[in-house]
């Protein structure tokens, strides 16, 4: 749920946006219309996805008795200096599918985000 959901897919977040503007650019393309189309369906899907795997991220941090933070141990082991990093977070998808804005500082010191209260 960390590894697959919150990190893996929730990376999908950022990237997808990119890839959307970047076909933007191509004029009177009707193949790259119809991909950003279809990538803006998976954008709004993945959100979704990464939700999911947040939710039962968070349950089972409850259920050991793990504070969230764990979630960065976790990548550590797998994809260790993943954190902090300087490419650019889909700050609002991000915190639509459960992040919370002081893990996206630490994912990048960068973000911009509304601390929760
Ligand atoms: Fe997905």
């Amino acid at each position: 749920m960390a590894v697959v959901p919150r990190y893996l897919e929730a990376n999908g977040l950022d990237a997808t946006p990119v890839m959307i503007e970047k076909l933007g650019h191509l004029e009177n393309d009707e193949k790259a219309e119809k991909i950003i189309d279809v990538l803006k369906v998976i954008l709004e899907e993945e959100c979704d996805h990464v939700y999911k795997g947040d939710v039962w991220f968070k349950y089972a941090c409850d259920v050991k008795g793990l504070g969230y933070e764990v979630y960065f141990d976790i990548i550590d082991v797998y994809y260790p200096g993943s954190f902090p990093r300087k490419k650019e977070l889909n700050i609002q998808a991000r915190q639509d599918a459960g992040f919370s804005c002081s893990e996206l500082k630490r994912m990048n010191t960068q973000a911009q985000c509304k601390q929760e209260p």
